[in-house]
């Protein structure tokens, strides 16, 4: 039997959330009303940039801006084969193209070489991922979606308040997607956010997100519903006065981590130079002629240690079932990083709910179990 039970993700909920659930319950006002608007005024100031429209999720807010953007029919959207599934997916769902390029093994985020040999004609737009929560590098990937005419769009589901040398994450493109899933570095419980500097891309965004109505009854495009509620903002207002102390948190949980794991034979996570990482997650790799142990057999190891692990992600998206189905080739041609990655990723607990001495029993139950082998 283990000391602790340590979870991967815990939502960071307390008493002021349940208090503004309440309050807005009580206020009978439970759809998208004014505390929608005011979450999202409150996350476009966090962020520094003009606009944020609230959805119901990541997916959905992700779908919306590629939407709004005007990618469809016979583009190609490049995104990376290292990511969650929706990435991808919402490029399908609007009728465009995912290409899949490599990433770097440093940070696991988009290689801007990669991402230059699937430019071709019908290249329309790239989706920069800032997977785990460190920025991919926008820089790069500016400077190839300007030379290109590109659109540039960031994935910043798992990015709140993350940093790059050339500003905050969510305003480096033409749009962004964040998610508020019950995971996430800030939750709703399901929620997401678009935002954009561009009011064109905004105003559209407005309008697919509530059945393309411009005034009462009046519809001038084919949109949905997925407008978020009054409850999910009122959390969200909460977690967004929270966000920076729960990032501090982790970050002193990943440098406790970090102390404890160097020179185990893990290879550990990077902050660049100039960059803040929100450490979403808090990734290893393992690579087994290092350590003498296998990715899974550490987490196995942990998991009988009563320390809950993850792997983020088992399978690059080209090798999913649907790609395969609609005859991509195998990430072992086409992105071999992330084919290496998906073999030795493993992500440890950081969230901002463990205290010191749990991170600590983390650290040091892995470093027991690599000295045991
Ligand atoms: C990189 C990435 N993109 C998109 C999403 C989709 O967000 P949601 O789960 O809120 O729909 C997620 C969330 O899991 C994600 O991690």
């Amino acid at each position: 039997m283990s000391k602790y039970r340590v979870r991967i993700a815990e939502p960071d909920i307390g008493e002021e959330e349940i208090k503004a659930v309440v309050d807005v319950l009580k206020s009978g006002w439970l759809a998208h009303g004014p505390i929608v608007e005011e979450f999202e005024r409150k996350f476009a100031e966090y962020v520094g940039v003009r606009h944020a429209i609230a959805v119901v999720n990541g997916t959905a807010a992700l779908k919306t801006l590629l939407w709004s953007l005007g990618i469809g029919e016979g583009d190609e959207v490049i995104v990376p084969c290292f990511t969650f599934f929706a990435t991808a997916s919402t490029v399908l769902m609007v009728g465009a193209k995912p290409v899949f390029a490599d990433i770097e093994l440093e940070t696991y985020n988009l290689d801007p070489e990669s991402v230059l040999e699937r430019i071709t004609p019908r290249t329309k737009a790239i989706i920069a991922v800032h997977l785990y929560g460190h920025p991919a590098n926008m820089r790069a990937l500016k400077e190839i979606a300007e030379d290109h005419k590109l659109v540039l769009v960031e994935d910043a589901a798992q990015a709140h308040g993350a940093r790059t040398p050339e500003g905050n994450v969510g305003g480096l493109g033409d749009g962004a997607a964040f998610s508020f899933y019950a995971t996430k570095n800030m939750t709703t419980g399901e929620g997401g956010m678009i935002t954009t500097n561009r009011d064109d891309v905004a105003e559209l965004a407005r309008l697919y997100r509530n059945h393309g109505q411009i005034s009462k009854y009046v519809h001038v495009v084919l949109g949905e519903n997925l407008r978020m509620t009054s409850i999910q903002a009122a959390i969200g207002l909460v977690q967004l006065a929270k966000l920076e102390s729960m990032i501090a948190r982790r970050r002193r949980n990943a440098a406790i981590l970090n102390e404890i794991l160097k020179n185990t034979g893990l290879v550990l996570p990077v902050e660049k130079p100039g960059y803040r990482h929100v450490y979403h997650q808090y990734v290893v790799r393992v690579d087994s002629e290092k350590t003498g142990v296998s990715r899974d057999e550490l987490a196995k190891e942990l998991k009988n240690r009563g320390i809950e692990v993850a792997i983020h992600y088992p399978r690059p998206l080209p090798d999913q079932p649907l790609f395969r189905a609609l005859g991509y080739p195998s990430s072992a041609t086409t992105c071999p990083n992330a084919l290496l990655a998906s073999k030795q990723v493993l992500s440890l607990p950081v969230h901002s709910r463990l205290t010191e001495e749990q991170v600590r029993y983390v650290g040091e139950t892995v470093r027991e179990i690599l000295a045991g082998f």
